[in-house]
């Protein structure tokens, strides 16, 4: 279920703002089910 983070950095590709953005919604789950993960570990997999 849900995107490939191979598809997800394709559609994200160039677009500064991604990481920081794609961490808020999926702390609070925005369009997204809530990923309960520490900051820095949303982070990590974000980038
Ligand atoms: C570490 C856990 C997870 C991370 C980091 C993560 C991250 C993401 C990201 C970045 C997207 C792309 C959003 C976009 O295109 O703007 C996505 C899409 C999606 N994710 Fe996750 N996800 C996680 C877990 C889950 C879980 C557990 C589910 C389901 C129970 C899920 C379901 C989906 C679905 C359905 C989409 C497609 C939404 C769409 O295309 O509109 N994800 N995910």
């Amino acid at each position: 279920m849900g995107a490939s983070f191979k598809s997800i950095a394709a559609k994200y590709k160039g677009n500064k703002d991604a990481e920081k953005s794609i961490v808020a919604r999926l702390k609070a789950g925005d369009g997204h089910p809530k990923v309960e993960a520490s900051e820095a570990d949303l982070d990590a997999i974000v980038r």
